[in-house]
């Protein structure tokens, strides 16, 4: 029954328009209320390296960005993010960087099974872009449980306007589709309001949603980086995000669905509004302080400032402000990870 959920272009412009607001987050949170009741996951989010070899228009740590100091973390670095973390109730790891050829994959598998070594009762997600479905697999078999991968957009026209051309929408499906097939809990997602999106676009990227069937979605407001060639342009809304989150909770009942950091860049109440609109998940940010303004994929970024432990209080006093708990717990998938 579940996949049959489905949306058409004149609904999903109807609801993009603002119609129907209230009666459409209230479906959204009995759903997510079903699964996973009032709990809010998090993820602690460790932010390696700010290296990058890929050059996504969009994107403030770019390759030609020459106006940001690069950084890397070392082992020991990330072993003590995640020891702050597990103090904090962290029951999740997630190592996210650029596509950082330094980090081959026996320094990734290194890093994996320390940190399961020490933390075995908490899942490493990875996110750290197209690798080979080989790479994929050691990961896999080192002990990483989880991969993020946003498709960034499902039309190979738009994919190109965000994209230089030796990147493709292709293989990044492709990967998606080995991560799937190895056996990781999976996230997709795009931006929302990224240059040249149509709402055809947005359509599409939940038709895509639809059949990839990934167990967590990221999904986030565009906004501009002064550095990038998309500089300029206008950011995504608090509203339309939230829509979406909302249609995406509908559509995929049991995904993971994190109100992201973006959404509270761009909204001081954007996490809670991500929240009370269906969204599940929250991903404060471990990386130590000295490094966290290199990594700006984005403009005025939030908690960029504060340190894990401050981060964590003040996010656990807004979630129970609006009526929801933050847990201690791995927070996997619930239900079939073969569907
Ligand atoms: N605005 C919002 N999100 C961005 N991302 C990258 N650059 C930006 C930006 N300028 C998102 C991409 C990427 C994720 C890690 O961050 O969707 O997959
Ligand atoms: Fe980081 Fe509030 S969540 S300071």
């Amino acid at each position: 029954m579940e996949a049959k959920q489905n949306i058409d272009m004149e609904q999903l412009q109807y609801l993009l328009n603002g119609n129907e607001a209230d009666y459409l987050k209230e479906r959204a949170v009995a759903v997510r209320q079903r699964y996973y009741d009032a709990d809010v996951y998090i993820r602690g989010l460790i932010e390696f390296t700010n290296y990058c070899r890929n050059n996504c228009y969009y994107c403030g740590i770019r390759r030609d960005n020459a106006n940001i100091d690069r950084y890397r973390l070392s082992d020991g670095d990330i072993m003590a993010c995640c020891d702050e973390g597990y103090r904090l109730g962290f029951r999740t790891f997630v190592l996210q960087g650029g596509e950082d050829g330094f980090y081959i994959d026996s320094m990734i598998c290194r890093l994996i099974r320390s940190i399961k070594e020490r933390y075995p009762d908490c899942a490493v997600t990875l996110s750290i872009g197209e690798r080979s479905k080989e790479s994929y697999q050691a990961y896999f078999e080192a002990g990483a449980d989880r991969y993020l991968l946003r498709h960034e957009t499902a039309n190979d026209a738009h994919y190109r306007q965000l994209h230089p051309s030796e990147l493709s929408l292709k293989h990044r499906k492709e990967c998606l589709k080995n991560l799937k097939e190895i056996g990781y809990q999976v996230g997709a997602g795009f931006m929302v309001g990224s240059p040249g999106q149509t709402t055809q676009n947005l359509y599409e990227d939940l038709q895509f949603l639809r059949e990839l069937k990934p167990h967590m979605v990221g999904i986030g407001p565009f906004i501009p980086q002064h550095d990038t060639p998309f500089g300029r342009e206008l950011a995504g809304t608090v509203d339309m995000t939230v829509t979406l989150l909302s249609i995406i909770r509908l559509l995929l009942p049991r995904v993971l669905l994190p109100a992201t950091t973006a959404l509270g860049t761009i909204d001081p109440f954007g996490r809670e509004k991500g929240l009370m609109a269906g969204a599940n998940v929250v991903m404060p940010n471990l990386s130590p302080g000295r490094v966290r303004k290199q990594y700006a994929l984005y403009d005025k970024k939030i908690c960029t400032g504060e340190e894990a432990a401050e981060c964590i209080e003040c996010l656990k006093n807004r979630v129970n402000k609006i009526g929801y708990r933050v847990v201690c717990d791995r927070g996997d998938y619930k239900g079939d990870l073969n569907v």
